[in-house]
């Protein structure tokens, strides 16, 4: 079985990354599995709290589901054609001490996709993310492209990807991710 952590860089209860990433567990491939997370309950990134107060518990459970899993996939907004400060704000704690980083991030295959209810679909926020991804050595999968625009016309009111041709799209990315990191374990 091939585990991934998905994370959703949203808050919002309504949130369509977070309809896309469980919608991505509901359609990958029975071999593989993906537990979903939010960022909720992580702080703003403060060094005198991490000081006084070490890593917040929320933040500490996080880095050790991806440290044992074998892959990431991000679901991604996009806040003014980059990435959302909520999201980088979680992926700078779970970058803390940086002496961890390596345990959580090191070579671990990381999948970004995302959607927005506008026209271009998280294009510029997915490449935001690359000098991020890169600064922590993880090893981006290149080999897919999950940009999903007029998020708002492909859910339901209960956060259903309804849209049949985006649930094609989205399973044959998550298909392609999952591969992938299955190969990385059998080679
Ligand atoms: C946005 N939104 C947005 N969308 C987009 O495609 N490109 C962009 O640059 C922006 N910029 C932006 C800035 C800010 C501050 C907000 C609050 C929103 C719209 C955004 O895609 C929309 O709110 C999504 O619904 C956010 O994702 P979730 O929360 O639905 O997952």
């Amino acid at each position: 079985m091939t585990r991934l952590i998905g994370l959703s860089g949203s808050l919002r209860q309504a949130s369509f990354n977070t309809a896309l990433l469980k919608a991505a567990a509901q359609v990958a491939p029975e071999s593989c599995h993906i537990e979903v997370h939010t960022i909720h309950g992580i702080p703003l990134y403060d060094a005198d709290l991490e000081e006084h107060e070490g890593i917040p518990p929320a933040v500490a459970q996080l880095k050790d589901a991806i440290a044992a899993a074998d892959g990431l996939l991000l679901a991604t907004p996009e806040y003014n054609n980059s990435v959302p400060g909520v999201f980088k704000n979680a992926i700078d704690w779970l970058s803390r001490p940086a002496g961890d980083i390596a345990r959580v991030f090191g070579a671990k295959p990381v999948a970004i996709m995302g959607t927005s209810p506008g026209n271009f679909g998280t294009l510029l926020s997915q490449n935001a993310w690359l000098p991020v991804l890169r600064t922590l050595g993880t090893a981006p999968w290149f080999g897919g492209r999950l940009i999903v625009p007029h998020a708002a016309s492909l859910f339901d009111a209960n956060g259903e990807l309804i849209d049949a041709a985006a649930r094609t799209r989205l399973q044959t990315f998550v298909a392609g991710f999952c591969r992938h990191v299955a190969g990385l374990h059998s080679a």
